[in-house]
């Protein structure tokens, strides 16, 4: 897949803001959520799902992972990632998504997201530089 254009990384981020109008985030009010552009040109998209034991809660982007490795499987890999919060607040993805993300994420792949002066692009690589591998011999 070539690199998006400027258009598909908005259109990216219209469908994250869509996802996060599901957002289920009683005790936060956090309303987040996140697209995946996929190479295999589908865009999956998920919300943050909260838990009453608070940290049993999912974060949107893990969702639209998870949610992308089971309807297309594990083959997938991530060409850009859109974030959106409907708080208007800056929510880059933490660190956790990070990780996650990294098992299946080119590593150029655009990272878009909310911070407190705009849009900020990133490349994935620049957000998760030394994230953790296992090679074993
Ligand atoms: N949240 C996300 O969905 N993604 C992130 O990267 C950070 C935090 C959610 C989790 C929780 O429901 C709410 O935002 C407040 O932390």
């Amino acid at each position: 897949m070539t690199k998006l254009t400027q258009p598909q990384l908005e259109d990216l981020v219209d469908r994250a803001r869509t996802a996060a109008q599901n957002s289920y985030s009683p005790y936060s009010n956090f309303r987040v959520g996140a697209a995946l552009q996929l190479t295999n040109g589908e865009i999956v998209t998920g919300t943050n799902v909260e838990n009453v034991s608070f940290g049993l809660t999912i974060c949107a982007e893990r969702a639209a992972l998870v949610r992308a490795v089971s309807q297309f499987g594990p083959e997938i890999r991530i060409a850009a990632v859109a974030i959106a919060n409907l708080n208007g607040l800056a929510s880059p993805p933490c660190g956790a998504c990070r990780q996650v993300l990294a098992e299946f994420i080119l590593p150029v792949a655009p990272v878009v997201f909310p911070m407190a002066n705009g849009v900020r692009t990133m490349a994935f690589s620049e957000l998760l530089p030394l994230g953790f591998e296992m090679k074993l011999k």
